[in-house]
């Protein structure tokens, strides 16, 4: 026997960054952020304290035993740090200060406590890709062509009088911004008030490198990286293709770029490699042999990332309409996308495990039924099928409620820059989509609808406010909140905790090797895990009817269903979103 058994009872930490601290022949090193389950808070739209309209840190502060009663691990926040808010705090003015709307650092520092009371850690959202316009050192770098910040970002002369390339932003229109007091460019990948920081200048890697340990010394437990494999440019800054008749596409020689992999292994070196910290990459342009680099088991780099390849699943072929695409994603399409996934990373590499987050529609709406008659019941067996599989899971806040979709019927609705700008450019200026269409591929996708607040009860705003919500509320919260959950012993709240609580009992969840089933399926998504002698088979009926499935016909006596989504099984076949999974000892 080459492998040491890992104990059933909860795994004790393991102190150092991808120490083997379990089995030291098992191929795979134990560590204790592939063991925790992640919930991700969105501050903006989480619990609101002072009646402003907007969430804050006391708000989380006041919730943090609802989170620690659902069992997950680890909080990550979304930026809290002083931001003008242009994208919603993506866009930081001071790293070092807490945005006004949520509070002090002393309510960080009480949050920050009481997590760590719980027993929940907390990452934080590391946005370095870009600051704010309004940073001391854009501030100081658009002064002139001769400021010692200048290099801090990326700034080019006009080319024929006109933007040094085609590229589009990710919120529409161009790329780069002119500057009348230098008479130049400067490149915003994102929004105009959201400046690319030059990761070629040195100073600008010891900035950032000093404010991240700055973050750990107050004691915060990781970094969620957003673009982080945005950080290095193509430097002949070629034009993009264009596909909408508008802009070029920038993101071959902004995703993955020549250096991005050697800024973090400095990044690891300098400062990640001297805590004991959970790194996820958000991964804009990842490819799988990519996430091989950046999530190396040898620990060079960051722990994971998230890749986008089942969240883009729906993107449509026609070239004007692309990631607005509204048609659900067959889970087939799906099924190849995360199965690849699975079997590539295996032994190379550790992955992430989402279905939603604060950019992308809620998953019950987009991979489920949100329907009164299937939510509940597909909302659980979307949970059952992603946190089943091999890789770290990430809750986002309201999905262990099955929160939906807004249904968007007018421009009024819309919070998010990215929303509003293509409405713009697309339906307005240009009128290459008409309105109709634009509001269904809203309603299907847009960021908003992750973004309306957390349904914590039936009385006005959802307990979300006592003032006036920064976003509507979405109607169905006198059905869909949290209080309703918490009485229901059926409700999708418990079965999540029952997930959380399996993962942390099962070592078998987190490290057994993943084996496709039913690749031909049509209906059903079926795979096993195995680790040494056990396996674990999970199956699930993504379909509102009763579909055959045998895998369950013979199991022996032995085995022990692990969690199921139905009260009762028929024989050969699975009911309408059946899930169900069975631990063969
Ligand atoms: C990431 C964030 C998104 C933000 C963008 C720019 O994709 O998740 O919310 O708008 O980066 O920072
Ligand atoms: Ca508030």
């Amino acid at each position: 026997m080459n492998h040491t058994p890992i104990d059933n009872a909860r795994i004790d930490r393991a102190p150092i960054d991808n120490a083997p601290t379990g089995s030291t022949t098992s191929p795979e090193p134990r560590a204790w952020w592939k063991e925790a389950v992640i919930y991700q808070i969105y501050p903006r739209s989480f619990a609101d304290s002072n009646g402003d309209g907007i969430g804050d840190l006391p708000g989380i502060t006041a919730h943090l035993p609802y989170l620690a009663k659902l069992g997950v691990d680890v909080l990550w926040l979304s930026p809290v740090y002083q931001s003008p808010n242009d994208d919603n705090g993506y866009d930081i003015s001071d790293y070092r200060a807490i945005m006004k709307e949520f509070g002090t650092m002393a309510d960080f520092d009480e949050m920050l406590e009481t997590a760590h009371g719980l027993g929940l850690k907390i990452v934080m959202d590391l946005v370095v890709n870009h600051t704010s316009d309004e940073h001391t050192w854009f501030l100081e770098s658009r002064k002139s062509r001769e400021n010692p910040f200048r290099d801090y970002y990326i700034w080019k002369d006009p080319k024929d009088g006109k933007a040094p390339n085609n590229w589009q932003s990710s919120f529409s229109g161009s790329a780069w911004e002119f500057d009348e007091a230098t008479g130049m460019y400067y490149l915003h990948c994102f929004s105009k008030k959201q400046p690319d920081l030059n990761w070629e200048n040195p100073k600008v890697r010891n900035e950032v490198f000093d404010m991240m340990t700055w973050w750990c010394e107050k004691g915060i437990d990781g970094f969620r990286m957003d673009v982080i494999s945005m950080i290095s440019k193509d430097p002949a800054f070629p034009d993009g293709e264009v596909t909408d008749g508008l802009y070029g596409d920038m993101s071959p020689y902004v995703c993955n770029g020549p250096h991005v992999h050697e800024y973090l292994q400095e990044m690891r070196s300098r400062v990640l490699s001297r805590y004991d910290l959970l790194t996820v990459g958000e991964a804009a342009g990842v490819t799988i042999d990519e996430a091989k680099k950046y999530a190396n088991l040898d620990g060079t780099e960051l722990n994971m990332v998230f890749h986008f390849e089942h969240v883009n699943a729906g993107e449509t072929a026609d070239t004007v309409l692309g990631k607005w695409g509204y048609e659900k994603p067959s889970m087939p399409r799906l099924r190849s996308i995360l199965n690849k996934w699975q079997l590539e990373l295996e032994g190379q590499a550790w992955g992430s495990l989402y279905w939603d987050n604060h950019d992308q529609p809620r998953a019950v709406s987009r991979f489920g039924d949100d329907s009164p008659q299937w939510r509940v019941r597909s909302a659980k067996m979307l949970a059952t099928c992603l946190h089943l599989m091999k890789g770290t899971p990430y809750i986002y806040q309201g999905e262990e409620l099955g929160m939906t979709n807004l249904h968007f019927t007018s421009p009024q609705q819309f919070r998010d820059i990215e929303e509003i700008n293509a409405w713009k450019q697309y339906v307005v200026d240009n009128q290459i989509i008409d309105p109709d269409t634009m509001l269904k591929c809203f309603s299907a996708v847009a960021r908003d609808n992750s973004r309306t607040p957390m349904q914590w009860d039936a009385s006005t705003c959802a307990g979300f406010t006592t003032g006036t919500p920064w976003i509507p509320v979405n109607e169905n919260y006198t059905e869909i909140n949290a209080e309703a959950a918490l009485a229901d012993p059926d409700s999708i709240f418990y079965y999540y905790q029952k997930l959380i609580r399996l993962r942390h009992e099962n070592p078998i969840i987190v490290y057994g090797r993943f084996v496709p089933l039913l690749e031909d399926s049509n209906t059903i998504y079926a795979y096993e895990r195995r680790l040494e002698d056990s396996r674990l088979l999970v199956a699930c009926n993504w379909t509102p009817q009763t579909r055959e499935c045998r895998i369950f016909d013979s199991i022996p006596e032995t085995g022990t269903e692990l969690i199921s989504n139905v009260a009762s099984h028929e024989k050969g076949v699975l009911q309408p979103y059946e899930a169900r999974a069975v631990l063969l000892p």
